[in-house]
């Protein structure tokens, strides 16, 4: 088992400097305070250890990190996570992340000086993309996906993506385009195969050509909507991995002279504030975000106390929602 001894020897430092990098990191050079840190990551310092020492100097704040900060959906996990957060005496600094890694890494920063006592990542973690766990530092996933090697919360977007595709099968649709979010995202892979496997489930063989990948944002949808318009065999029925996309869609159908519903059903996910409001009112599924939120923040404040969670994972039910975006398929 690792001690502050080894620490000291893997960094280079007295083991004074270790002692005084765990509790009182102010007093410790940015430099000392690296190396400290990449020495308890190589040599695995035991994380309760660890633990005690963030319980003694308490900053009573954490950071979330947040891919994308104009998605509604996230606004609505943060309202979730401050609610907790408050009930706790906790402040929640945001990190606007923009889905990079480098500028994750900075907010990071924070928790090892102990201005922050946690990290919650609104981003699913991604092998070789995605900040790996650190020892010394509490975070949780709180939209996770499957297989995150640290604690996480989500729901099962597998299996909500097929229930969606399900339903515009029931309603009479064959040719279904999928709108991807970032073909990377563990979201928008689950997503994709939830709606691969109810195709397959009703013998309709997948059709590259009926996959559009946007980002995620609204303009992609844009440009997807005219690259669906523009084919000679569309889509009658277009699953799209988020709302924002889906709003994005029904607007580049309706320049592109596409009447929506009466030619062409679209689905979103999410269900954001603009959902019901979008014209016409969006067949979704329904993300619990506070929930992910709340049951994210209490499930960080359990490491910051201490407790070892391993990567437990927490999954939260989803509720389908259907509006007028998906009528029967006529003929
Ligand atoms: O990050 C983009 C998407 O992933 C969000 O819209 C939400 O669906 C999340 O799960």
């Amino acid at each position: 088992m690792s001690n502050i001894r080894e620490v000291s020897r893997a960094a280079g430092v007295s083991i004074a400097t270790v002692s005084r990098a765990l509790s009182n990191p102010e007093k410790v050079s940015e430099a000392a305070l690296k190396k400290v840190y990449a020495a308890i990551e190589k040599v695995g310092y035991r994380p309760n250890m660890m633990a005690r020492n963030f319980r003694a100097v308490r900053a009573y704040s954490i950071v979330v990190l947040v891919p994308n900060l104009s998605n509604l959906f996230f606004a609505t996990v943060i309202r979730g996570i401050e609610d907790a957060a408050q009930q706790k005496g906790y402040s929640v600094l945001l990190g606007d992340t923009r889905d990079s890694t480098a500028r994750e890494e900075e907010y990071i920063r924070l928790v090892e000086t102990r201005q922050a006592d946690g990290i919650l990542q609104l981003r699913p973690h991604t092998p070789g993309k995605s900040l790996e766990p650190k020892v010394a530092i509490p975070m949780v996933s709180a939209c996770g996906c499957e297989n995150t090697p640290y604690p996480s919360v989500r729901i099962d977007n597998t299996g909500a993506a097929r229930e969606i595709v399900d339903y515009l099968i029931d309603q009479g649709h064959r040719r279904i385009g999928v709108l991807s979010g970032l073909v990377d995202n563990p979201h928008a892979v689950d997503r994709l195969r939830g709606y691969k496997e109810a195709l397959a489930a009703a013998g309709i063989p997948f059709d590259p050509d009926l996959q559009i990948n946007g980002d995620f944002t609204l303009g992609s949808g844009l440009m997807a909507a005219s690259h669906f318009a523009r084919m000679k065999d569309r889509p009658t029925a277009i699953f799209s991995m988020n709302d924002e996309m889906a709003i994005g869609c029904l607007q580049g159908l309706k320049s592109a002279g596409i009447k929506v519903p009466e030619e062409m059903s679209v689905t979103g996910f999410d269900d954001i504030e603009f959902a019901r409001y979008s014209d016409p009112p969006l067949t979704t599924v329904a993300q619990p975000a506070e929930e992910l939120g709340r049951v994210g923040f209490q499930t960080l404040l359990e490491l910051i106390e201490g407790k070892e969670l391993g990567n437990t994972e927490t999954v939260l039910p989803y509720e389908f929602v259907v509006r007028k975006s998906t009528p029967p398929l006529k003929g």
